[in-house]
């Protein structure tokens, strides 16, 4: 164990002497009260051993924790606030502290635990974390003459222990986001790579007995070509932290947290036919058993045949169902609204309506299960970070406060693919698995301007077509998402020698990873002139089809 007694610490000749007392709660858990807006603690020290992402509020903080699940070792992200006691807790073999939005040279600094470095913990500082590092460690930052964004050459200088297999392999693009600077390494610090603007890209400590490492870079990001090797060498090589986390591991440890946290109350989980609530639904219950009791509400904007088949689905499962036919209520509540962000919060506010009044019917239920994924909560929650609200997603940022029933999130801070890994490690169909992500507002969301009977006749008809040519040409799996979009606007046509004036049907394919960004996917000519066809010849009030190419950004996946 690295943990020395604090009265055993080796002299390191830090210059950092206040150490910042906790004064926020911590951020580990994915279980999360709604009602009080905290977080409940339920971390425990894993079986695992542990690095610790210390959160200084970038977007890319769950990335980082994503790399080290990839490397095979447990990761527990903090609130960059917490106390030197509540990261002990943890037992970690390292620290790794993120980018943020701040600036070491400017006032409203986060605090943080300094004192850590102290016991003499392995440190890796990205971006932010790592000017941190350098700052309070006697170095000099400054604003950038010139500030570096996106792709940049690094010239590693020291292929020891950090950038340990990628010496002799030439210069490589790593992925820059920095105002700052380091003009003057702390003392005992050595620049390990540099890039043309920035001379000390890396660094670490050579004083003996220290660790510390820092990185101008993002290693977390995909476009940074050998990250993932560098941030297994700090895990695996400097950390020493063996890699025994799996998903299987993670499923085994969540399913003891859903338990701990619920004991004997029961539990409703909002079904919604996407693969997320499913996987999360199908943990619960291997958790709970028959305390959990799903609900799936038919909100009347599903796609064709939709709520049917999920029935279907969820029926042959063993756990408690029910479905709720709540599709006049939703319809009357989104009347003539068209703005979407309104349409979004009147289907997350019928949502809870009616949760609420299946829980008071089934009794004594106090939790609600949801499979919200990590890139909701970005997208959803305004962070402290860069990353701004960009569309209230009904089931994280949307629920009304006034909400009785307590959130559990056991996906929370799980990217789509490591959620479908997740359900196959539970045994859950392919079809189940591979569904395409379905927004919680449906086709609310679709239809541009006012949802009517038959807008959504025409749209359901038009996007059933098109899922349907996707499977059969085996493009389903290929694409992550793709759907029709129904226009507000009219266009002439001519059918047989009359004038038509008739309704646009757009469609969307993409491509992605996570979510988060995305591209629009290529799909032959062929094949999407012969879906065109027969949109236009079999969905009656739609004369012209388009496709959308689009990517992510810019522009989002959905239309609104
Ligand atoms: P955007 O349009 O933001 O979508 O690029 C990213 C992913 O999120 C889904 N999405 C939603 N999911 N409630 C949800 O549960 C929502 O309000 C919502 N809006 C978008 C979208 O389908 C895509 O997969």
């Amino acid at each position: 164990m690295m943990w020395s007694s604090p009265g055993r610490l080796p002299t390191t000749g830090l210059t950092w002497s206040n150490v910042s007392p906790c004064r926020r709660p911590l951020k580990t858990s994915f279980l999360r009260t709604q009602e009080s807006g905290s977080e409940e603690n339920l971390s425990m020290a894993s079986s695992h051993d542990t690095i610790i992402v210390l959160d200084f509020g970038s977007q890319y903080t769950q990335l980082i924790a994503r790399r080290i699940r990839e490397a095979r070792v447990h990761s527990v992200i903090l609130d960059s606030s917490a106390s030197v006691e509540s990261i002990r807790v943890h037992h970690p073999r390292g620290i790794v502290l993120s980018g943020g939005p701040a600036s070491v040279t400017g006032s409203g600094r986060p605090a943080w635990a300094k004192a850590i470095v102290r016991e003499g913990l392995p440190v890796l500082g990205i971006c932010y974390g790592m000017q941190v590092i350098a700052h309070e460690m006697g170095g000099r930052i400054s604003r950038a003459r010139q500030r570096e964004f996106g792709r940049a050459e690094l010239r590693v200088e020291d292929g020891a222990d950090l950038f340990r297999g990628l010496t002799g392999i030439g210069p490589f693009e790593v992925w820059m986001s920095h105002g700052d600077r380091i003009e003057t390494l702390p003392p005992g610090f050595k620049a390990i790579a540099r890039t043309r603007n920035s001379p000390v890209a890396a660094m670490k400590s050579v004083h003996n007995g220290r660790r510390l490492y820092g990185l101008q870079f993002h290693p977390e990001v995909a476009h940074t070509v050998h990250g993932a090797r560098i941030l297994r060498n700090f895990v695996h090589r400097i950390c020493e932290a063996r890699p025994t986390w799996t998903m299987g591991s993670f499923l085994h440890d969540s399913i003891g947290r859903i338990r701990q946290r619920v004991g004997r109350d029961n539990v409703l989980c909002a079904l919604s036919g996407g693969v997320d609530s499913m996987v999360a639904a199908a943990m619960t219950h291997r958790a709970i058993g028959s305390q959990l009791t799903c609900v799936f509400i038919d909100n009347g904007v599903m796609r064709k045949h939709e709520a049917r088949q999920l029935s279907r689905v969820f029926r042959s499962h063993r756990f408690n169902y029910r479905m709720v036919d709540a599709s006049g209520q939703f319809r009357r509540a989104l009347g003539r609204t068209t703005d979407p962000e309104k349409k979004r919060r009147i289907i997350g506010r019928q949502f809870v309506k009616v949760f609420d009044s299946e829980a008071q019917k089934i009794g004594n239920v106090r939790y609600l299960v949801q499979g919200t994924l990590y890139p909701d909560v970005i997208e959803s929650v305004r962070h402290r970070g860069p990353s701004a609200t960009i569309k209230t997603h009904h089931n994280v940022g949307g629920l009304p406060t006034r909400m009785r029933l307590k959130l559990v999130e056991p996906l929370r801070e799980l990217f789509k693919d490591e959620v479908r890994a997740l359900g196959k490690e539970l045994g859950l169909s392919d079809d189940m698995i591979y569904r395409h992500p379905f927004p919680g507002p449906g086709l609310a969301i679709r239809i541009l301007g006012e949802v009517t009977t038959d807008r959504l006749r025409m749209l359901r008809d038009a996007d059933a077509i098109f899922l349907t040519e996707l499977e059969s040409h085996g493009l389903y799996r290929k694409t992550w998402q793709a759907f029709a979009v129904l226009l507000p606007v009219r266009t002439v046509g001519v059918m047989g020698d009359s004038r038509t004036y008739e309704h646009v049907i757009s469609l969307r394919a993409v491509v992605s990873v996570d979510g988060m960004t995305a591209d629009w996917a290529r799909l032959p000519h062929r094949f999407l002139g012969h879906v065109a066809n027969r949109i236009i010849n079999e969905v009656r009030g739609v004369n012209r089809v388009v496709y959308d190419i689009s990517s992510k950004p810019p522009s989002t996946i959905e239309w609104e």
